[in-house]
């Protein structure tokens, strides 16, 4: 036999039994998504390295150390998507989205990092996301932090928490910046290398720190949102009276800053601490620079990403059964005139009940180890048909679940049996 070869490291498969789970989430956030008007957007995995680079930013971990880049044939530098927002705004640039009109965009798909893997935090991962363009004001803020709510409603889900932050213009935020790179100089021996190296390139990304030596210096740093320039602060004032009139509480988080750089002004993040480390289930934040960044006219944007595996853990832990899949009926057949009636009969019944989940015992076995079968696969009938039924053209109906009897009726009467018990 030859050497296995296994998955890479941080890349999973999805298997059958998990992927109902999926499928249900999925439809579930397309249903509210479309709901709330946004339209499906479909983006590449492989980028130009440089839109990343330039739209994330170059002082970033994800920038620095966590993209998959490679040259291609041609040695152009090619990077798998480590998210969905530079991509979309690319795409909405190249396309003639943004001229003249507001849009309300969502897209799903893989997204690779090259971090560290661990429970929830996987190098190919999977996004759902959506962004709004054009809508400078609060209420496009709001709009989308409502809709997650509304999502994690739908779900069932309930151990959930939104954190929310302002990061103010980036004049308030240079002018921020200095202050802050003040202040961790004049106690530069208590800062670690990482911060020390940060201090010099992206002295925000600090407040972030996880390294508990850090705490004391971190708490006495002077806030961001004591230095709100006052648009700023009354968009967030006003995004917060929006919250509160749609009922979606919220802490208020003075050190959430996000690790991408195109933020300004809102930032938030749900959380949720049924999960571990990885407790971040979505984020998000406005970008209003971004555009302009990438090539565009200046245009407002805002928009979040939730991470799908993560969602998909909490639903499971709950017993969300997603998408079912279990048969309706199972059909055991036994002798080839019966497997062709079976499959004569299994056809008229699809014509007559669309959707309806039917199971062909195919292969050898007889009666009583295919009813096994047809009891595990959770079907709610067996449908039987043997020599006398081919006879007849009759079916034998064995409900497996519940206290009907069992009966034999005409293979006519089978779709109208069915119609109405399901
Ligand atoms: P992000 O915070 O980097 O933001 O990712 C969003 C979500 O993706 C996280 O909250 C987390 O649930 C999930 N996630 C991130 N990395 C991993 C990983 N390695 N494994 C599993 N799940 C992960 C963004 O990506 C921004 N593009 C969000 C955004 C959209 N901001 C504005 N528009």
């Amino acid at each position: 036999m030859s050497k296995k070869i296994q998955a890479i490291r941080g890349m999973n498969d999805i298997l059958p039994g998990q992927t109902c789970i999926w499928q249900g989430l999925e439809n579930v956030f397309r249903e509210v998504v479309c709901e709330y008007g946004y339209r499906e957007l479909r983006i590449p995995l492989l980028e130009f390295t440089q839109l990343f680079a330039r739209s994330i930013g170059e002082v970033t971990d994800i920038v620095e150390k966590e993209m998959y880049t490679f040259p291609d044939r041609n040695g152009e530098s090619l990077t798998l998507r480590p998210e969905g927002t530079a991509g979309c705004v690319r795409a909405c640039i190249e396309n003639g989205l943004l001229h003249n009109q507001v849009q309300r965009i969502w897209y799903s798909g893989p997204m690779f990092r090259y971090e560290r893997p661990q429970r929830g935090r996987y190098r190919q991962f999977y996004q759902f996301g959506a962004e709004a363009y054009g809508m400078e004001g609060p209420d496009i803020d709001a709009e989308l932090i409502i809709l997650t709510a509304r999502l994690w409603k739908r779900l069932g889900l309930e151990d959930v928490s939104l954190e929310l932050n302002s990061l103010g213009s980036s004049d308030a935020r240079t002018a921020y910046r200095d202050r802050l790179v003040q202040y961790f100089r004049g106690r530069r021996e208590e800062l670690d290398e990482d911060s020390l190296r940060r201090l010099e390139t992206n002295p925000l990304r600090i407040l972030d720190t996880k390294n508990p030596a850090m705490a004391v210096v971190v708490a006495g740093a002077p806030l961001l949102l004591d230095h709100l320039d006052d648009p700023s602060r009354r968009h967030f004032d006003q995004l917060g009276e929006l919250l509160t009139a749609a009922g979606v509480a919220f802490d208020l988080n003075v050190r959430l800053v996000r690790g991408l750089d195109y933020y300004s002004r809102t930032v938030f993040e749900w959380t949720t601490d049924q999960l571990g480390a990885q407790g971040t289930i979505c984020g998000g934040g406005r970008y209003d620079a971004l555009v302009q960044l990438v090539g565009g006219r200046p245009t407002p944007a805002v928009g979040f990403a939730m991470g799908v595996e993560r969602l998909v853990a909490l639903l499971d832990a709950q017993g969300f059964v997603g998408v079912e899949e279990r048969p309706q009926v199972f059909l055991a057949v036994s002798g080839d005139r019966a497997v062709t009636t079976g499959f004569r009969l299994g056809e008229q019944l699809r014509d007559r009940i669309p959707g309806l989940r039917l199971l062909h015992h195919c292969g050898t076995g007889g009666f009583k180890s295919q009813l096994k079968r047809a009891d595990r696969s959770g079907a709610l009938f067996a449908f039987i048909i043997g020599d006398d039924e081919v006879e007849a053209s009759s079916v034998t109906i064995k409900p497996l679940r519940g206290g009907e009897q069992q009966q034999t009726i005409s293979q006519n009467a089978a779709a109208d049996f069915l119609a109405e018990r399901l």
